[in-house]
């Protein structure tokens, strides 16, 4: 047997929608990704959003939405994809790294309140792995000092916090349908908010700042509306604008996958709910964190005493063709992002424990008790050395 780490749900849905953008030979940005903005409004509950070619574009946006005056901080926490530190650099403010808190790996509320200073502007929390930051605290204290709330939503889709559906706290929300994500369409990404004015004002920066886009323009001439009229082609470019658009052949992927969330959602928690279960009471090697099953999860992730015995873990898995994953260093470990002073003993110290096992839609009964005997074989193993300590 050879088990993948992830696996997207995909198959006759997509094919079909896709055979419907090659029937109407339209492939850009078109009627579909404005379906597809549309129905997430819905499913998540929101008043507006504007799909975008990634979750790195989107976190861009967002808070380039905002305009802040360059050199100003924004608190990030430090496990996290680099993308979500990269946002400020973009807009050319600083990412000020906050430390994680060990049972959620969340951002740490009380380090983010510490590492707060006047010219902070902005907090990007994470739901790392899909477990909430704690939103409930956060908003509130951010907005108190005047913050503004761009919530990373990269590895949520569908999850209820708190009776309040993830991606609805914050000011404004980014998603990701990136190839491991929840919901995948290979790259893609979604911003979302309750300020329709906000989202108004990203619709033309995400297509180089064009006044007219490309499908507007071919309508007009479809129905004729510009003939006789030299200048049917004209746009103005009144801002800096970026290549970020999301396409028709993306759309179509997402709301094949859109109509089915629900069975995505479910089905991943049954499946999280068997692992979980089949790795219940081991000695060694523990849930990452506090696995809610009304929530909706990302990863499948465990916790080991230290390094060695992850890397000797993971080596283990390999040899029986079981995939794994290390999600991320802490981001102020990667060489670029030296640079940017970061205290975050934590993140320092239990990043190396982790470890992400497989965990897709459909994982067959043989998958799971497959994966849980060899997670079970390994712990076993491990019981003299521990003895012995
Ligand atoms: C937490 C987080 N934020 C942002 C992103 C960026 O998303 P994308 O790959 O769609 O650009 C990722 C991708 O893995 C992520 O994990």
């Amino acid at each position: 047997m050879k088990i993948r780490l992830v696996k997207p749900y995909v198959g006759d849905d997509e094919l079909k929608n896709l055979e419907g953008v090659m029937q109407r030979a339209w492939l850009g940005r078109g009627p579909l990704c404005k379906e597809f903005e549309d129905k997430w409004n819905e499913f998540l509950g929101v008043k507006a959003s504007t799909a975008v070619n990634s979750g790195t574009a989107a976190l861009h946006l967002a808070l380039k939405a905002y305009n802040f005056p360059a050199g100003k901080k924004v608190l990030v926490p430090a496990m996290t994809f680099c993308s979500t530190a990269n946002a400020p650099i973009y807009c050319g403010l600083e990412p000020v790294f906050v430390d994680v808190d060990e049972e959620t790996l969340s951002i740490d509320i009380e380090d983010m309140k510490r590492k707060y200073d006047k010219d902070c502007v902005a907090v990007i929390p994470v739901h790392f792995g899909g477990h909430p930051a704690k939103m409930e605290e956060i908003v509130p204290w951010a907005h108190e000092q005047g913050l503004k709330v761009i919530s990373d939503c990269a590895h949520v889709v569908g999850g209820m916090y708190k009776g309040k559906r993830l991606g609805t706290w914050a000011d404004i929300s980014c998603f990701s349908f990136q190839e491991k994500k929840i919901l995948v369409t290979g790259d893609g990404g979604m911003i979302s908010s309750n300020d329709p004015e906000l989202i108004e004002s990203l619709r033309s920066i995400k297509e180089v700042g064009m006044s007219k886009d490309t499908f507007l323009r071919f309508q007009q001439q479809e129905r004729g509306e510009s003939i006789g009229d030299p200048l049917h082609w004209a746009y103005d470019v009144k801002a800096l604008g970026y290549k970020y658009n999301m396409c028709d052949v993306i759309a179509a992927i997402g709301l094949a996958q859109l109509r089915k969330v629900d069975y995505i959602v479910k089905n991943r928690i049954d499946t999280l709910n068997k692992l979980l279960k089949g790795i219940e009471g081991l000695n060694h090697i523990k849930p990452a964190m506090p696995y809610d099953m009304t929530l909706a999860y990302y990863d499948f992730m465990v916790r080991l005493s230290s390094r060695e015995v992850r890397d000797q873990f993971i080596v283990y898995l390999q040899t029986h063709n079981i995939a794994t994953g290390v999600h991320t260093m802490p981001v102020p470990h990667f060489s670029y992002y030296r640079q940017f002073k970061a205290d975050t003993p934590v993140a320092d110290r239990i990043w190396e424990q982790y470890v992400i096992l497989p965990f897709y839609v459909d994982m067959t009964d043989e998958e799971i008790e497959y994966v849980i005997k060899h997670v079970k074989e390994f712990d076993d193993a491990l019981k003299p050395v521990s003895k012995k300590r």
